[in-house]
């Protein structure tokens, strides 16, 4: 399928299973507008749906930005009533995040502003170039965040440093994001895409069912109490215990030789 406002390569640059998704409107530094929301909405569905495809990468294309945010020229001629009635960015939520079980990355090739943040923030980690600012600059336009942004960052950085951001709408650069814990890894800017590709790569050559139960345990952590969230991952366990990988994987690693995953 082709998009308008979006690269999709599957198997891309010959890693199997990997899609890489492009973010593509360099000159309004990848802003967000409805037709880019609607067409990541329809990329991550065919992903999703697609058996081969096992890991996705978004990213950026352009040598400035990740996403620079939600559009605001779009946004500017939207009345308050529009943003309701359409209940603005909630689809990102339902869609990207609670439909697309298969992990995917983020690689923060630059500005990662408001909704731009937000959508690195949606995905499963976040691999950053030593160029990438990240920020809540939604303040400085009479808002606020608005699809996720209060409540990510500040689950991923803490109470002090999200508030900060969000009512100074101050940008903090690659190395901090990783200290505060918003990024898994800072690589060099020309790197960026390799790497994500290749740890992309490395996801989507472990048994699938493993990932998406790694990954569901995970973002249970966010949503329970310690006590159900660990029964919860004693269950997810004590199912995939029982599934054909688990069987395979425990022989290949005995037998000492690589996995042949089903998927089972
Ligand atoms: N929406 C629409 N267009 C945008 C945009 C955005 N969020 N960010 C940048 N652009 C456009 C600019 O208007 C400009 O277009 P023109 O050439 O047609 O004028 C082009 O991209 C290049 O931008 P700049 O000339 O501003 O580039 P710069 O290098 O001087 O500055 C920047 C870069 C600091 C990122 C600056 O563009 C900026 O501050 N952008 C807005 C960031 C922002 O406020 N994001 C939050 C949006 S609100 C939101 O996201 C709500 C939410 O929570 C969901």
């Amino acid at each position: 399928m082709s998009y308008a406002t979006l690269i999709v390569e599957a198997n891309a640059q010959g890693n199997k299973g990997v899609t890489l998704v492009t973010l593509n409107r360099p000159k309004a530094l990848n802003a967000l507008n409805s037709e880019v929301l609607r067409e990541l909405i329809e990329a991550f569905a065919a992903f999703e749906a697609d058996p081969e495809q096992l890991c996705a990468v978004i990213t950026g294309s352009g040598e400035k930005a990740f996403a620079a945010g939600a559009d605001i020229k779009e946004m500017s001629e939207k009345a308050a009533a529009d943003f309701y009635l359409e209940d603005f960015f909630a689809a990102w939520t339902s869609e990207l995040v609670k439909k697309v079980r298969k992990p995917w990355v983020a690689a923060v090739n630059g500005f990662a502003l408001g909704g731009g943040c937000e959508l690195a923030m949606m995905a499963d980690f976040i691999l950053a170039s030593d160029k990438a600012k990240f920020g809540q600059p939604e303040i400085n336009l009479g808002v606020a965040p608005g699809m996720g942004g209060s409540q990510r960052l500040t689950r991923a950085v803490g109470k002090s440093k999200a508030m900060e951001m969000c009512l100074t709408g101050r940008m903090m650069d690659a190395a901090e994001a990783e200290s505060a814990g918003l990024v898994a890894r800072v690589v060099p800017h020309d790197d960026l895409l390799e790497d994500a590709l290749k740890t992309a790569a490395a996801i989507a050559s472990k048994p699938p069912m493993a990932a998406i139960a790694n990954k569901e345990m995970v973002n249970a952590a966010f949503e329970t109490t310690l006590e159900l969230g660990l029964a919860h991952e004693r269950r997810i366990f004590q199912i995939l215990a029982a599934s054909e990988d688990k069987a395979e994987g425990m022989a290949a690693f005995i037998e000492k030789r690589e996995g042949r995953w089903k998927g089972r």
